[in-house]
């Protein structure tokens, strides 16, 4: 099949085109993210791969479907970037890729996490500049914390995983319970609770119109005095601006994010030699107990084999008129 990927960087490339040695299906791939104004990039493509970042709206699928796109292919495991109602109305088939390597994305929450708590960042600094003091780089114990989870899906679960190896209590909410991670030890428990008496908040579930700034000022106000808040998820369930605030009065004692709410205006694109127009942004990274990755999450090299090998298997299951294991349906 000929696709066309959107959004698509070198390493893409390179893993792409080692999972598809057989040449099997032909790909163009663009540095350009997909939007409304560049659909017109679309040749006799018919499907297009998109990734975290891609604005697939009504408007987007409208031309999509003009330019004969018959399967949107999501390089990722978040679809809250695709309007599937538009899609579904259009004839469109989307298909994700859910699983790739949760480990390689709870990983890098407990990185963020013990990176934060134990200043790693400030310690790679000050002894590059000859300092080996100690002040001001004091952690806690993650042994015997509580640990909130939201959201134990893939990731979620393995993170819950990690922080019982830690010797930490983990709570946890979900709208669906995992009993394997009951008999394990966690404890399911309402998000309030959570709130109320976790040392470290762990966000793990998808941006959804229930879980958009799931952090907020009120659920700030419930959280613990110096709570950890980490993010790897999706940027639209913090709100931002509340967080900030929190971080001015002491609130939040750490914020650990790979994701961002605008993080497609900056993600993935190198402005080093310009001026940051995001001042939200600007100002989370002035904090000394903040942490931004920036969406990194997935990037290992076993995740990135594995979501080049799936992409192509959901595009050759598509091709063959068969079960779509993972379409994304309404
Ligand atoms: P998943 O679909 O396996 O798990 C999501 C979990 O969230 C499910 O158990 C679901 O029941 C739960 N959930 C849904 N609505 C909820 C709600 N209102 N409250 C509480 N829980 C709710 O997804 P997976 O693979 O674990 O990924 C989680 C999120 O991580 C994705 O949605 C994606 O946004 C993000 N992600 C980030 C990456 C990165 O590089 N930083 C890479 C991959 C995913």
């Amino acid at each position: 099949m000929n696709i066309l990927f959107f959004s698509a960087q070198s390493y893409d490339k390179a893993y792409f085109n080692t999972a598809n040695q057989d040449g099997h299906h032909h790909f163009r791939f663009l540095e350009y993210p997909l939007n409304e104004d560049n659909t017109v990039l679309i040749k006799d493509e018919q499907a297009v791969c998109v990734f975290v970042n891609d604005k697939v709206n009504a408007a987007v699928i409208r031309q999509l479907k003009e330019k004969g796109i018959r399967l949107i292919a999501l390089r990722c495991a978040g679809f809250n970037n695709v309007d599937l109602k538009a899609a579904a109305a259009a004839g469109i088939k989307v298909v994700r890729v859910p699983a790739y390597s949760p480990h390689a994305v709870a990983e890098h929450a407990v990185a963020l996490l013990l990176g934060l708590n134990r200043k790693i960042y400030k310690s790679y600094n000050r002894i590059r500049d000859g300092n080996f003091t100690l002040n001001g780089l004091e952690g806690f114990d993650l042994y015997g914390k509580t640990i909130g989870v939201i959201g134990t899906g893939n990731i979620g679960a393995v993170f819950c995983h990690i922080m019982l190896g830690f010797g930490c209590k983990v709570l946890a909410y979900d709208i669906h319970n995992n009993e394997d991670l009951i008999k394990a030890g966690v404890q399911y428990v309402a998000v309030g609770t959570i709130l109320s008496s976790a040392d470290v908040i762990s966000l793990h579930c998808p941006l959804t119109a229930e879980t958009k700034h799931l952090v907020n000022a009120h659920t700030i106000a419930e959280m613990k005095q110096g709570v950890t808040i980490i993010n790897t998820s999706r940027g639209g369930l913090i709100d931002t601006k509340a967080v900030v605030e929190a971080l001015k009065n002491g609130h939040i004692g750490a914020l650990g994010i790979d994701v961002y709410e605008q993080e497609e205006q900056l993600f993935f694109q190198n402005f080093s030699g310009s001026i940051i127009q995001d001042d939200v942004l600007s100002r989370l990274t002035t904090f000394p107990n903040v942490l931004v990755t920036a969406h990194q999450g997935f990037f290992t090299k076993e995740a990135l084999t594995q979501i080049a090998v799936i992409t192509l298997q959901n595009i050759s299951d598509f091709e063959k008129g068969g079960t779509l294991l993972n379409e994304v349906a309404l």
